[in-house]
């Protein structure tokens, strides 16, 4: 069957879409890149906010009518959605066909033949499922992702990703090692490694510094990032061996999700702005011209105008490259669902917008900075401006766009920044 999956939600996400499309392919079906071209519709979905869930029902509800013109047409949920409301999905919605959770894709190809068959099997949680001797099927062919390790123990009181992803559990170093380089070879040169907290990767006595110095040394391989890490488990070695790999990338992203010593107790971060303040003077230290992205969230349950400012501080005092901000958006099940002062919608919002214009302006002052300097662009496609411009990313990950053709993309380029907006280089 020709199938097409639609991707919501984090990187992890856009990874599994990769695994389940080379699980898919393996089973004899095909990918395709337009959905009217598509007999099954898989919408990889996120439950990280509400707004993510709602979208994606409004996608369904919009690509239903295709059964009423082709009844063979099956539509199909997999991801944390789905892993979250299993079986209720299909009743909120009839027109969904099958609903496959995280850990059982490998059931995909026998549920598109029958989407009744292992219907209960298909919501089950492995606490061991790393999808072993699957190659994800990579539409991008210079840069992409490798996942190390898959689930989150740590619960921050928010977040739903511990009870729709499971536990942690880490890859044999030999599967991401080979994984590694033979994408690399075939030309895939960037590669980011993928887990939601890296920093706790292991397996037999490997740990996340000892991986980065094995990967380091696959010649095809040119750039090695990775995501996401813990302030609470980013160790000093992993900052040495940042410094010392040439192939590990001058960009971290560290989520700190507020700048408030109650708040981020509250959220069960296990860590202090103190201690978040100290992780940023040894990385700038140790690694000169680090790129620090973020991720920050305003509206937690009982955030005070005051904590919300003291959290406007810290970012002014830290000057992220980067943040991605959030209002917090209550999950049911979660510990933060049953506290009590949730924030009025309004003030979310308003904090929301507070945040982001400061933000706005720290980034466009940190691209601007680069103006004048020379900067290595791994060029990755064509400037969706202009057919004689291309695109590509620089090591601390600042997407960069300058004049060139065909010729220049999957290479490195030289270049020198002239220009920046609040998101892009504009190099010569
Ligand atoms: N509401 C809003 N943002 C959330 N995140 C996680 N859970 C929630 C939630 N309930 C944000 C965090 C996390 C990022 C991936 O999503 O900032 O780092
Ligand atoms: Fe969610 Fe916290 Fe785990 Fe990240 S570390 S996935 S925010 S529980």
């Amino acid at each position: 069957m020709r199938f097409i999956i639609e991707t919501y939600g984090c990187q992890m996400n856009v990874a599994d879409s990769e695994l389940v499309s080379s699980i898919l392919i393996s089973a004899g079906h095909s990918p395709v890149t337009d959905i009217d071209d598509a007999q099954v519709i898989i919408f990889n979905t996120c439950s990280v906010r509400d707004h993510a869930e709602q979208r994606v029902l409004g996608r369904i509800a919009n690509e239903k009518h295709r059964k009423s013109s082709n009844p063979e047409i099956k539509i199909g949920v997999i991801g944390c959605m789905a892993q979250r409301m299993g079986k209720r999905l299909i009743e909120i919605e009839p027109g969904i066909d099958f609903v496959v959770g995280v850990d059982q894709y490998q059931h995909l190809p026998h549920i598109l033949e029958d989407a009744e068959s292992c219907a209960e099997d298909a919501l089950q949680m492995d606490k061991t499922q790393v999808y072993p001797n699957v190659m994800p099927f990579r539409q991008d062919k210079n840069c992409g992702f490798v996942t190390v390790m898959r689930g989150c123990n740590n619960f921050c009181s928010y977040c739903i990703v511990p009870y729709v992803r499971g536990r942690e559990r880490s890859r044999p170093v030999n599967d991401i090692y080979e994984e590694a380089k033979s994408a690399s070879e075939a030309g895939l040169h960037d590669i980011t490694l993928l887990g939601q907290n890296v920093n706790s990767y292991q397996f037999d006595g490997y740990r996340f510094p000892d991986l980065l110095r094995k990967l380091n040394n696959i010649e095809s391989l040119w750039r090695l990032r990775f995501v996401t890490s813990h302030p609470k488990d980013l160790s000093d070695e992993l900052i040495s061996v940042m410094a010392e790999c040439s192939k590990v990338c001058e960009h971290i992203h560290l989520p700190l999700q507020a700048g408030d010593d109650q708040l981020l107790k509250k959220m069960n971060r296990s860590y202090g702005v103190d201690h978040y303040l100290g992780l940023i003077d040894k990385l700038r230290a140790a690694i000169p011209g680090i790129a620090i992205t973020t991720d920050l969230m305003v509206g937690f349950p009982s955030e005070t105008e005051a904590q919300f400012e003291n959290t406007l501080r810290v970012m002014e005092a830290i000057r992220f490259d980067y943040a991605f901000c959030f209002k917090y958006s209550e999950r049911e099940g979660t510990a933060a669902a049953s506290y009590e002062d949730q924030v009025p919608e309004e003030v979310r919002l308003r904090r929301l917008q507070a945040m982001i214009c400061l933000q706005r302006k720290i980034t466009l002052e940190k691209f601007r900075g680069q103006i004048g300097k020379t900067v290595a662009v791994y060029v990755e496609n064509f400037s969706r401006r202009s057919d004689d411009m291309v695109s590509g990313k620089t090591r601390d990950f600042k997407i960069a766009v300058l004049s060139g053709g065909a010729d220049k993309i999957g290479g490195l380029s030289k270049a020198k920044v002239i220009d920046a907006t609040a998101g892009t280089l504009i190099c010569e």
